[in-house]
């Protein structure tokens, strides 16, 4: 009895221990490319959380956070090695650019001159084309405080780069604090107008990389309204309330329980949510608790959309970290953006940054967890 109250408290003390160390920064060579390019894996501890990241499209390649009892777990899919990442994969991680979604059929004007981006998704231009952000590699500099640990990750993507005009200088910073949260910050500016919509496509799974699913999550989005796409996921242009369909998340709801109304081939949910916002400062746009594990992650940002993506696409054909097979709702995303197919709505908010704006959005991923 006295034993087990001692180990308790040492828990305790290590636990309060674990959160009040000073923030860290570490870094060490995570693979070569195959002309010899390093890559470099940094790892961020803040608070209750480490986070890893590699210089390759500044990917996320490791999250590790407390369930309700303490217990550390890597909520994050990806690969534990380089040749992982090479091989292919659906953007796991990824900072996701030029372009992030579909522009269609990679056709756009801007002020009457037309422009054609590589298609790379069917007849369609997805999240920044053949190479786009999340292949590419990131200078990567270090920024720590008493109370987060940073990464500011940087790079000029050329002019033409897939098609799009003009050079644009990217900034992308992670910050990781002592409360749990990931705050990243983009900013950029061009040489010449262009659209510009940089999001990161990370797959969550709060219940660890077990080998569950998803669909027990439960889901709350800040959003009365959805954007409608076809069947090659090009948004059609109109905007629809969601009461009454299988998208209404309104209040939280398992990811599962209507996912067989949710269309799509392969089923599953991956449409943009009209968020819920009177301005464009920072707002709530969406919450998501596992019962299981407690763990819950809220979504704020300055974007007014979110793209929520089901893992449809995960077919059981990735083996990642620890062994671990991708299947179909292996991971969810939620791609805060502005709406797919932007440049070719004129009535939506703007996507196209010209010479002399300055870029600028915030997203945080706030962890919790829920003692019920
Ligand atoms: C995005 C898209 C999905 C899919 C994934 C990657 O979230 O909306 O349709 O392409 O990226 O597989």
């Amino acid at each position: 009895m006295r034993f087990a109250f001692a180990v308790a408290l040492a828990a305790v003390v290590l636990g309060a221990a674990r959160c009040q160390e000073k923030p860290s920064i570490e870094k060490k060579e995570f693979g070569k490319m195959p002309d010899g390019a390093v890559i470099e894996q940094y790892t961020l501890k803040a608070g209750p959380a480490t986070m890893k990241v590699i210089t390759l499209g500044g990917i996320i390649s490791e999250l590790h956070v407390p369930d309700k009892t303490g217990k550390l777990d890597d909520v994050v899919l990806g690969f534990n090695n380089l040749e992982g990442y090479l091989k292919g994969h659906p953007y796991f991680g990824a900072i996701t650019g030029r372009y992030a979604n579909r522009i269609a059929k990679g056709k756009f004007a801007i002020d009457g001159k037309e422009y054609t981006l590589a298609t790379n998704n069917g007849p369609n231009h997805l999240h920044g084309g053949k190479v786009g952000f999340d292949k590419v590699i990131w200078k990567a500099a270090e920024v720590k405080s008493d109370h987060t640990a940073g990464l500011e990750l940087t790079r000029v993507s050329p002019d033409g780069e897939e098609g799009y005009p003009g050079s644009l200088d990217v900034l992308v910073r992670y910050t990781l604090t002592n409360k749990g949260e990931l705050v990243i910050d983009y900013e950029a500016t061009t040489t010449k107008p262009t659209p510009v919509n940089l999001t990161n496509h990370t797959y969550f799974n709060l219940r660890g990389l077990k080998g569950d699913d998803i669909l027990g999550h439960e889901l709350m989005i800040n959003a009365d309204q959805y954007t409608p796409a076809d069947g090659t996921l090009i948004t059609t242009g109109k905007i629809e309330p969601v009461a009454g369909t299988p998208f209404d998340f309104r209040t939280f709801k398992p990811i599962g329980k209507d996912i067989a109304k949710a269309g799509g081939d392969p089923n599953g949910y991956d449409l943009n949510y009209v968020l819920n916002r009177k301005t464009d400062a920072l707002s709530s746009a969406a919450w998501v608790r596992d019962p299981k594990t407690g763990r819950t992650l809220e979504v704020d940002t300055t974007e007014p959309g979110i793209q929520f993506y089901s893992g449809n696409f995960l077919d059981g054909t990735i083996t990642g970290k620890g062994g671990v097979v991708y299947k179909k709702h292996s991971g969810f995303c939620l791609e805060t953006q502005h709406y797919p197919d932007s440049p070719n709505k004129p009535d939506w908010p703007t996507t196209i940054l010209r010479p002399g704006q300055q870029y600028r959005t915030t997203t945080i991923y706030k962890f919790g967890v829920e003692k019920k």
